[in-house]
């Protein structure tokens, strides 16, 4: 059988998904709507072989041991059941962004490795089939099968909870001026930090009701490519989640004082009259939606303030591609 090579890109949420209605099966609270960066992706090769005893698994050129690769391993059976298989395989990734820093590398990892399992089993999948299977590594996963904006419609099973397209070329200037203040794993993941919320969060139902409502006015601002209204829309859903977690018992933030530096340096630059929200995840990094033009005087005021921290413009990227397939 034939190895075969993806290369899927991060995205980052304008509107998050921050809970699950079912935790088996990845069907989360809400819908969810995205960007696809250019600037961060995942490169995996996938090889199903007969002579391998379990299924191989290397990170940036380390061995995954079997208990840190658990998704990895129920991805890899979702598709040997879905081909038929019992091999095992030899699963190769290299992350161009830091890992587990909120910077959704898990996101670009399990669309790459969608891609590239289902390719390596021989099996062809739609884009939808294909986000169905990537969901299930990863929820934001889904999302990154597509370039451009997405939307990941909640649904209720596994059917019906995918991500599908909302424009895949963005030819209008929007970037996420990532801010990487700390790039060092982060203490709780994603997976917990919402499940804590979901499960102890007295206010947890009406983030859903009101994350619901967000929907419709963000697609709107979207097809009216009205950078003032996303980025008002993606901060408040994102201030809103982080709100959350202080609500979870016990509380807790993965925002540090770095993070609220920039959020009020970037309320400061709209004072100014620049077009500049903010939005974060899982870890204290921010991106800041703007204008690509408004680059170099975002990049100025955060050096001036935190010299230490690693900014990276990133403009609307492409879906999952099959870059290698070998003979
Ligand atoms: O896909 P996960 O389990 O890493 O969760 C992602 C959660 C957030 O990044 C915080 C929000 C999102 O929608 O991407």
């Amino acid at each position: 059988m034939s190895a075969y090579t993806a290369r899927a890109h991060t995205n980052i949420a304008l509107l998050k998904y921050w809970g699950k209605a079912d935790q088996n099966l990845i069907i989360p609270t809400t819908s969810s709507v995205s960007l696809t960066l250019n600037e961060f992706y995942t490169d995996t090769t996938v090889e199903f072989l007969d002579n391998l005893a379990a299924d191989e698994i290397y990170l940036d050129g380390a061995f995954l041991t079997q208990t840190s690769t658990k998704k990895v391993q129920h991805l890899l059976d979702l598709v040997r059941q879905m081909a038929g298989l019992t091999n095992s395989a030899r699963v190769t990734s290299y992350n161009h962004v830091p890992t587990s820093a909120g910077l959704a590398s898990s996101a670009s990892a399990f669309a790459a490795l969608a891609g590239a399992a289902s390719k390596a089993a021989g099996l062809s999948l739609s884009p939808i089939e294909l986000s169905r299977l990537a969901r299930q590594g990863s929820g934001s996963a889904s999302r990154s099968i597509y370039g451009g904006f997405a939307i990941w419609e909640r649904g209720y099973d596994d059917l019906s909870s995918y991500a599908r397209s909302i424009n895949e070329e963005v030819s209008w200037p929007i970037q996420l001026l990532t801010v990487i203040i700390n790039d060092q794993p982060k203490k709780i993941n994603s997976s917990n930090g919402m499940q804590n919320v979901v499960a102890t969060d007295p206010f947890y139902q009406s983030w859903v009701a009101h994350a619901n409502i967000q929907v419709n006015p963000m697609l709107e601002a979207i097809e009216r490519h009205d950078l003032a209204a996303i980025g008002a829309i993606a901060e408040a859903n994102a201030l809103q989640m982080h709100a959350q977690n202080m609500m979870a018992s016990p509380a807790f933030t993965y925002l540090t004082d770095e993070s609220w530096q920039i959020i009020s340096l970037v309320q400061n630059l709209r004072k100014e009259g620049l077009i500049a929200y903010v939005t974060m995840d899982a870890g204290p990094n921010v991106k800041i939606i703007s204008k690509p033009s408004d680059t170099t005087i975002i990049t100025e005021a955060i050096q001036a303030s935190l010299p230490t921290a690693t900014i990276t413009a990133a403009t609307p990227g492409p879906g999952l591609y099959i870059t290698k397939g070998l003979k």
